[in-house]
Order: C-alpha cells, then structure tokens, then sequence
C-alpha cells in the first residue's frame, strides 16, 4: 500500500510538484522592487492529492506524523499552526482570492533540505497551491500562483519575504536562470550552462543555525521602506546607480544609508551579470558574486562567520567568485568554480569548517531545473 494510502484511504487523483531555488545574485533587493537572478533547484516538494466533497482539506507529511484537519471556509488568519500553516495558508489565499477550489486529502514529500535558505517555505506555498487549483481544474497563470503564493507568506504565515522564491518555484525553465525584473513584472529566461564553460556552480549548505532569522529580515525591509519614504521614491529600485552618492547624502543615519548602498549596487550588479552572460562571459560574473558578499556582509550585515568562512576559503583555494545566497544568517553559499577545481574548493571549504569547529557543511548538485508542474 502506498503511503498515501494508508495515510488516508483512499488513492490519489494527480501529484504535483514545486522546486527550491539558489539566486544567483541580487540579494535583498525583490522588496525593494528590484532585480533576482534565481535558478531552480532539482529538489522539490511534491504534494500528492485526492478530491474530498465535504469541503476539508487533510494535510499529512511524509516527515511527520499525524494529519491535519480544517474545513476551508472556516479557516481564518493563524487557525492552523506550525509547518501545515503553509498549506492551509495556500488554500486560505486561494478562497480569498475567488478561486473555487474545494475539498482534499494533501500528502506533502521534500527532498529539499528545510532551513538552509532553499525556499523550502515557498515550494511548499507553490506546490500545495498548484495541487489544490489542479484538482478542481481551476488553470492560473504560474505568475499569479506566484502572487498568490508570497500573500500567503505574508499574511498568513506572517512572513514579510519579497517575490523572488515563489517565481522561481514557479517561472524558472531548465538550463536558465529567471532574470525577474519586480517592477515591470517582467521575465526573461538567460542560458546557464556552466559546463559549457569548462565552469561549475557549487551550492554549500554551511549548516549554520538561524539566528533571529525572521526579525532581523523585517528590520532590514523595513529600513529600505524608510529610506525610500525619506528619498520621496516609491521604493529604492528609482534611485539610478549614478545618483546614489547623491542620494546617500540626504540620508542621515548611517545603518540606513549603508542599506541604501547595498540596494542600488546590488541591482547593478544583477543587470553587470545579466550582460556578461547574455554575451557569454559566464566566467567574468565571479568577481560580480564576491562583491555582492562583501555588501551583504558590510551593508546589510546578514552573513554569520559559517558564509564568512565559506566564501573566504572558496576564493583562496580559486574559486572565479563566491557569495551567499538567498535571506542571510545561514542557508548556503554558492560559488563559480572551474569545472575542474570543483572537488578542491570543496574538500578546502570542509577542512576549514573542521579547523573553525563547525558543522561539517553539504553541497547540492546546482542544475536549472524547471518550475512547478503535474507530474502525474
Ligand atoms: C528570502 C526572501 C526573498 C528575498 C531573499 C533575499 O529568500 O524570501 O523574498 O528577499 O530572502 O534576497
């Protein structure tokens, strides 16, 4: 018997499933109206479901025990808590947002690590969005389901996060990176193929604990909000690069002003890279990588000494560039390698983290895989 099966009785009408993400770069920008360069993981979360007529929705895991139980047109903000406020988030926004979406037993399974900044939050929101609209036949443009997805997080999960992770889980197309333009609402899909370059990409879980994750990621938004408030923009993507000096001296407190920096440096950097590739010179964009770290690290003062240590030791042992990816305080980093320097970089990062008494890290396979879709 399948454990869908034994979990609810019944067999499943279709599965689904919605990927992880590593962004390449531009970091800290997605809420401030900026510009991401995400690729899409191979690991995902998959939601396996069956129609119920009775208007509940049945959520079990494959990582943990028991089922949660809500009828949909009772939920309301914070009725269901810990990991299944995710799928009961999804159908809740789904509801609210007119989409006529009924009854279902849900089975969540994730090959994609929890905590290590991989927007496991988002292809859960992703997955479980797609497989309640598939069930009941209701087809959403994957940009919406994206929309839809982030207000979730943040209403109901209580999450500020920006749009970033949910297009990627749900826009990005195997071999490419999503150049995702938050503004415009524009997408372009760049080639990545490092190994065409003779190039790696290694993504580096450094295993570090989140500290304070949620709290220190709202004060950094809402430091951006302030600024652009105070610089009488919309948000800080209308400050142009050659009129930030001028910007950053109308601005008073100087933890805004470093955050300002980063911002629009950050942004630049993402259009510096996006060039670089389109012109096929991947192997340039290293350098690009090491001075988005170095803001995240001096201006938004995200990273803890596990992504420090990482990155530095990726780059002595020749790394092209290396940064950290995704909110800060842990999660992982990437770095661009050449194809065969890839085993050294690692083997030189995990002795680092020996001699520094850390976690021993893990590293992922980083191919651009395809965004949410039915599988079965
Ligand atoms: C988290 C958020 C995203 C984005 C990144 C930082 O992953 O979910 O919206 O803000 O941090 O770039």
């Amino acid at each position: 018997m399948s454990t869908f099966e034994e979990k609810f009785g019944t067999t499943p009408d279709g599965s689904w499933r919605a990927p992880g993400r590593v962004n390449l770069i531009g970091e800290h920008t997605d809420y401030n109206d900026g510009l991401v360069l995400p690729i899409a993981l191979p690991n995902r979360i998959v939601v396996t479901a069956s129609r119920r007529d009775d208007g509940r929705i049945a959520v079990a895991s494959t990582g943990h025990k028991g089922i949660t139980e809500f009828a949909i047109d009772e939920l309301t903000l914070a009725s269901v808590g810990d990991w299944a406020a995710y799928p009961a988030g999804a159908a809740w926004i789904l509801r609210e947002s007119g989409y006529a979406i009924g009854g279902a037993n849900l089975l969540i399974d994730s090959d994609l690590p929890s905590g290590a900044g991989l927007s496991s939050s988002a292809a859960l929101l992703c997955a479980t969005s797609v497989a309640l609209l598939g069930l009941h036949g209701i087809d959403v443009d994957p940009a919406e389901v994206a929309r839809l997805a982030q207000r979730a997080e943040n209403q109901y999960v209580g999450a500020p996060v920006g749009l970033m992770d949910q297009m990627a889980s749900m826009c990005c197309t195997a071999g490419h990176a999503l150049y995702f333009d938050i503004r415009a609402m524009s997408t372009d899909q760049i080639p990545f193929n490092p190994a065409a370059d003779d190039l790696a990409l290694l993504v580096v879980d450094v295993k570090a604990p989140h500290r304070h994750v949620d709290g220190e990621y709202a004060a950094r938004r809402k430091s951006c909000e302030q600024a652009a408030a105070e610089l009488g923009v919309p948000a800080l993507r209308s400050i142009a690069y050659d009129d930030l000096d001028n910007a950053l001296a109308r601005l008073h407190d100087h933890v805004v002003r470093r955050r300002v920096r980063h911002v629009v440096t950050e942004i630049r950097r993402v259009e510096d890279a996006v060039a670089l590739m389109r012109a096929g010179r991947l192997r340039e964009v290293g350098p690009l990588f090491t001075g988005s770290h170095a803001s995240l690290r001096d201006d938004v003062e995200i990273t803890v000494p596990e992504l420090d240590v990482a990155v530095d030791t990726a780059l002595e042992a020749g790394a092209l560039g290396a940064r950290m990816t995704g909110g800060g305080f842990g999660g992982c980093i990437i770095a661009l390698v050449a194809a065969d320097a890839a085993e050294s970089v690692l083997a030189a990062i995990e002795k680092a983290f020996a001699e520094h008494g850390f976690t021993a890290p893990s590293s992922l396979a980083a191919t651009p895989s395809a965004g949410a879709s039915r599988l079965s």
